[in-house]
């Protein structure tokens, strides 16, 4: 097989057979084909697509490049959620203990941050003595004793994305269906889950901003965890605003508790209540009833079980930052918007987020809202806050958030969270 061959197929709209497909993915995975050779492809692609039956031997292609998860010994369904990735987006945190407690087990292979987007694996971090990285033997375990298990995905789990993404990340090449469906889809299916979820978000602080594209992204990893017998269903959900106040690894985690000890803000807990009826009817226990394990602290004693089964103190206090700014109000009026772009950016900015992938995070870095939409304010009130270790983070998340948090005379139309099923 010539990778040239390959390369002009694809640059000159042609369908790439299976033996191609197969070649391409393992030989660039060993070595064989070049990042530059890969570049060309996977520009070729983005720019000319896939059929069907492409996307589903591609990602079969990334699933063969490495090991499979078996979760047989199990004793309880296996369900799994993912997030294709926003701004304030925590709910992994209290999502995966409360669907543990109502019954399945949720093995979540989750992911660092990288540019204004945060990672579920950073947040939790931020807990004193936790542990990301876990054996297959010790994930296994911890799913059959505690039913909840985040942590980071094994270096033998489809190593082709791993090295795909990678060069996509730098060579402009990320935002292209088949290669975003079958890089997420490949990873969960080797994973070994039994079903999956999958919150594709939509709007600013989204990869996809227009709900048509979210919507034919998500066709597609239904069909392909179909193909592969993963029961798969995704939920379409607004990304224009933050979920919830806190974006920042620590703040979201403490968001995150005060969700699973009944409060926190509303649209956290209604995102996820909705996701949890979706694994739990997924996983086939639909009589579960989620709102009930909340309410009764179940939820929260799985937490703590999966925190302290990975090393973390779930009672240590958390890290705080050692500078604050406060934003106020210029005039009266109601909140008509807050962006999640920009305050994405502006955490990001802060030290919650990284640049390059080996750069740390600061755990207590990020943006705080007072204000959601809606709200009404007087001129004067703090409309959000900046935090960063680093005084000189702040001028440059000031002046990224400026004019995030917009103030009208005019309250803004209710806008829902949830937007399509698919
Ligand atoms: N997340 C992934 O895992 N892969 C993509 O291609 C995009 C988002």
């Amino acid at each position: 097989m010539n990778v040239i061959d390959v390369i002009l197929t694809k640059r000159d709209r042609g369908v790439l057979s299976d033996a191609q497909i197969d070649w391409v993915v393992d030989a660039y995975t060993r070595g064989e084909v070049a990042d530059e050779q890969m570049s060309a492809l996977a520009m070729a692609i983005l720019l000319n697509g896939m059929t069907a039956g492409e996307i589903a031997r591609w990602t079969a292609a990334m699933i063969a490049s490495g090991e499979r998860l078996d979760l047989s010994s199990v004793p309880r369904p296996t369900v799994d959620k993912h997030s294709t990735g926003g701004v304030g987006d925590k709910i992994t945190l209290p999502l995966t203990p409360l669907v543990a407690a109502c019954g399945a087990a949720v093995p979540q292979l989750s992911g660092r941050g990288l540019g204004h987007t945060g990672g579920t694996l950073d947040k939790l971090e931020s807990i004193p003595g936790w542990r990301a990285q876990l054996s297959n033997a010790e994930f296994t375990a911890q799913l059959r004793d505690v039913g909840a298990v985040v942590c980071a995905a094994g270096e033998g789990l489809a190593p082709a994305d791993r090295k795909l993404y990678a060069l996509r990340d730098v060579t402009g090449t990320v935002e292209a269906i088949p290669l975003i469906a079958s890089s997420i889809m490949s990873k969960k299916i080797a994973e070994g889950t039994g079903a999956l979820v999958l919150d594709v978000k939509v709007g600013t602080g989204a990869f996809m901003k227009d709900i048509d594209r979210a919507r034919e992204l998500a066709r597609t990893m239904v069909e392909l965890g179909g193909a592969h017998g993963v029961r798969t269903v995704a939920l379409l959900t607004d990304m224009n605003t933050p979920l919830g106040y806190a974006v920042g690894n620590a703040m979201e985690v403490t968001e995150s508790v005060e969700v699973l000890a009944g409060g926190g803000p509303a649209d956290v807990v209604e995102l996820t209540l909705a996701l949890a009826r979706e694994m739990l009817d997924a996983a086939g226990l639909p009589d579960a009833d989620p709102a009930a394990v909340l309410a009764g602290g179940q939820a929260m004693d799985a937490w703590r079980a999966m925190i302290a089964a990975q090393g973390g103190d779930p009672d240590a206090p958390m890290p705080a930052a050692r500078e604050t700014e406060l934003v106020r109000a210029e005039a009266d009026g109601v909140v008509t918007a807050v962006d999640a772009y920009a305050i994405g950016v502006a955490a990001w900015r802060l030290g919650a987020g990284r640049a390059r992938k080996e750069d740390p995070v600061s755990a207590a870095a990020g943006v705080f809202l007072h204000r959601r939409p809606g709200d009404p304010v007087r001129a004067g009130d703090v409309l959000y806050e900046l935090r960063a270790d680093d005084p000189a983070r702040i001028p440059a998340a000031r002046e990224t958030a400026a004019g995030a948090v917009t103030v009208g005379a005019a309250a803004p139309a209710p806008a829902p969270l949830l937007l399509d099923r698919v």
